[in-house]
């Protein structure tokens, strides 16, 4: 009977709630150069725009963490010059950014492993945001940087094997607590939305273990395209969705 109920009123179109955790695959930045005939840095430049403007609207709206994919560890095969670009514009990011951050109470997380082969004043300024924002308590902004998952995975099953005697368990709970977004960063909730622009719909080694019942949208505009507003309608489609989690009502 309680089911039924439950159902009816997905059925009326009553909203579910705001998704918890929404992450993104910031993706187009080099199409969207070429179209305009410009630098891919500048498309890059423009994509951190859109990221800084996805972070205000995420925080006004109420979600309680955001995680956007800005550098996968299979980034490091461009060009040494647009590799240099990106974390140019971090180092930017951090000098123009961090101050309204800690304003709004964000706390800033990197999943990744931010101590290889990145540039020093990038690692300074990634080490300056995370201490300084810490202690936040309000909108939780994992940014992934040379992350790659399988390779999270990896690093996390072999911490797991280290700590453990031989022939013991691991559990599910032990494999999540052991990933970027586990202990280390105060165990983020697995992602109940994924959205890729650019109008490809893969999740090119994205949180391949916190994506097991997360669900996806996918959308052409280019990343630098990407306007708070079609993140609001985005996030508004996906309230109507029925979850079942492998269940059913
Ligand atoms: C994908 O576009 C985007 C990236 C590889 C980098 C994303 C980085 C940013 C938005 C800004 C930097 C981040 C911070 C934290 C300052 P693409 O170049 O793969 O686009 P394409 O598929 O059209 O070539």
């Amino acid at each position: 009977m309680v089911a039924i109920i439950i159902k009816r009123v997905g059925e009326m179109g009553e909203k579910k709630p705001m998704p918890v955790h929404v992450a993104v695959i910031m993706d187009g930045n080099g199409r969207w150069a070429e179209m305009k005939g410009v630098p891919k840095l500048l498309g890059h430049n423009q994509g951190t725009i859109a990221m800084e403007n996805i972070v205000r609207k995420a925080d006004d709206m109420g979600i309680r963490y955001l995680t956007v994919y800005a550098f996968s560890t299979e980034n490091w095969k461009r060009s040494s010059e647009e590799v240099g670009g990106i974390f140019r514009l971090l180092v930017k990011f951090v000098k123009t950014e961090l101050r309204e951050l800690k304003e709004r109470n964000v706390k800033v997380n990197i999943l990744g492993d931010w101590h290889d082969r990145i540039p020093e004043d990038a690692v300074a300024s990634i080490r300056e945001t995370l201490e300084s924002t810490q202690k936040n308590t309000g909108l939780v902004f994992n940014i992934a940087l040379n992350y790659g998952s399988r390779a999270e995975i990896v690093r996390g099953v072999n911490k797991l094997l280290s700590e453990r005697d031989r022939g013991e368990q691991i559990t599910e709970e032990d494999i999540s607590a052991s990933l970027f977004t586990g202990d280390e960063n105060g165990n983020i909730p697995d992602p109940d939305l994924i959205i890729r622009t650019s109008g490809e719909e893969r999740l090119s080694n994205f949180l391949l273990w916190q994506a097991a019942y997360s669900e996806f949208a996918f959308t052409d505009t280019l990343w630098p395209d990407f306007m708070p507003e079609e993140f609001e309608s985005i996030i508004e489609e996906y309230r109507t969705r029925e979850r079942r989690y492998g269940g059913r009502l």
